[in-house]
C-alpha cells in the first residue's frame, strides 16, 4: 500500500475508534424520513461532504453498492429506500471502521421497526480493486474519498465504479473541490489530504475524470461552501477556498458529440412563436425554462439569437431538460 493510503488508513481507524464529530461537517441538515431514525453515533460520525441519497435515483428497490462506510448513515439511508437482504452493500478497507458500523447498525435496528441489519452487507475492500462483480449494482455511491486519492488511484477507483455498474447505472458521489492551484506541500501532505482538505480538484478537472472514464451524463447537484485554508494555519500564503459539490456520474452511452454535463444551465425562448425548435432534439416553449447540458447550452447560445436566454451555471441541477 502506498504511504498515503497508509496514512488514510491510521487516520480512519482512529476515527473509528474515537469519533471525531468535527472531522468533515458540512451545511448539509441530517435528514430523516418518515419512520426513518439515525442513531446519534452515526451523526457522530458523518465524516461525508454532502449527501449522496436522492429519492429520485432510489425507485425499485436499486442494488446499491456503498464505498467508503464511515459510521454507516448513509447507508442506513439508502437500506430505508431498499429494505432487501443485501440490498446495499458496504465497502471499507479499514477494519474498525467497519467494526463500527456494525455495531451503529445494530443500534439503528432499535430505533427503526422496519429496519434489519442483514439489509446490509459490509465487506472489507478497497475503492482500488472493488469485490464485486461487474455490470451488476443499479446505485453507486462514496461520499467524500474519492478526493483523497491521487491522479493515478483515482482513475482506478472511478474505473472501479464503473465497471460494477449497469448500463444506465449511476454513480452519486460528493466532494471537496477547489478552484485554486494548491502548493506541493499542502498536496503532499499526507494527513491533511487524508482528511479530505488537500486533494480536491477543480469541478472541471473532477468532471473531465469521470467522462474520461466512459461516463456519458454527468448532473451536478449540489455546490457549497466547505473550508478555508488560511496562511496562519496551513502551508499557504494565500486564503484557499474549499467548496463542496454533490455529483451524479451516469454509465449511459458517450454521445458522439461529447458527453452532457448538466450544470444547472435553463434556456428560455421569448420570441414571437409558441415555441422554438433546435431540429436536434430541443423544443423550447415560449417563456417556459428548459434545463440543458452545457453542450446544448454552447450549440444554442452559438446561435446569436436575441430571443433565447440561457442562464448562467447555478450548479444545482435537479433532473428534468434534455441533452
Ligand atoms: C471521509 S470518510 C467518509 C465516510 C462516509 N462516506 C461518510 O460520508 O460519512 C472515508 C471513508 O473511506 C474509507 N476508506 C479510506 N480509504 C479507502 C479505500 N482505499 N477503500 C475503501 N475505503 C476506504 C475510510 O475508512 C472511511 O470510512
Amino acid at each position: 500500500m502506498s504511504s498515503y493510503l497508509e496514512t488514510t488508513y491510521n487516520v480512519y481507524k482512529e476515527a473509528a475508534l474515537t469519533p471525531d464529530v468535527g472531522l468533515c461537517c458540512t451545511t448539509n441538515p441530517i435528514w430523516e424520513l418518515p419512520g426513518l431514525k439515525i442513531p446519534k453515533i452515526m451523526q457522530e460520525m458523518n465524516y461525508g461532504c454532502g449527501s449522496t441519497v436522492h429519492a429520485r435515483d432510489l425507485t425499485n428497490n436499486p442494488k446499491t453498492l456503498y464505498v467508503g462506510v464511515g459510521g454507516g448513515m448513509e447507508l442506513l439511508q439508502f437500506a430505508y429506500f431498499n429494505r432487501q437482504k443485501n440490498g446495499v452493500v458496504g465497502i471499507d478497507m479499514v477494519n474498525e471502521m467497519l467494526e463500527a458500523s456494525r455495531k451503529n447498525f445494530i443500534e439503528a435496528e432499535t430505533l427503526n421497526p422496519w429496519f434489519k441489519s442483514e439489509f446490509v452487507e459490509l465487506k472489507k475492500g478497497n475503492a482500488l480493486n472493488l469485490p464485486v462483480e461487474d455490470n451488476s449494482i443499479d446505485v453507486a455511491a462514496q461520499n467524500c474519498l474519492f478526493n483523497i486519492f491521487k491522479t493515478e488511484d483515482l482513475k482506478k477507483a472511478i474505473a472501479e465504479m464503473y465497471r460494477v455498474l449497469k448500463p444506465h447505472g449511476r454513480l452519486v458521489m460528493s466532494d471537496p473541490t477547489c478552484e485554486q492551484s494548491m502548493n506541493e506541500t499542502l498536496r503532499n501532505d499526507e494527513r491533511l489530504r487524508a482528511l479530505c482538505l488537500s486533494g480536491s480538484l477543480s469541478i472541471k478537472e473532477y468532471v473531465k475524470m469521470l467522462t474520461d472514464a466512459g461516463f456519458g451524463t454527468i448532473e451536478i447537484r449540489a455546490r457549497k461552501p466547505y473550508r478555508i485554508l488560511d496562511p496562519k494555519h496551513y502551508a499557504t500564503d494565500e486564503l484557499i477556498y474549499i467548496e463542496s459539490i454533490e455529483v451524479a456520474a451516469i454509465k449511459d452511452p458517450m454521445p458522439a458529440d461529447g458527453p452532457c454535463v448538466f450544470t444547472g444551465k435553463t434556456a428560455i425562448y421569448f420570441g414571437e412563436n409558441d415555441y422554438f425548435d433546435d431540429n436536434k432534439g430541443h423544443v423550447l416553449l415560449n417563456n417556459q425554462p428548459l434545463a440543458v447540458c452545457d453542450k446544448t447550452a454552447n450549440a444554442l447560445g452559438s446561435l446569436n439569437r436575441d430571443d433565447i436566454f440561457i442562464s448562467e451555471s447555478t450548479y444545482h441541477y435537479d433532473g428534468g431538460g434534455c441533452c
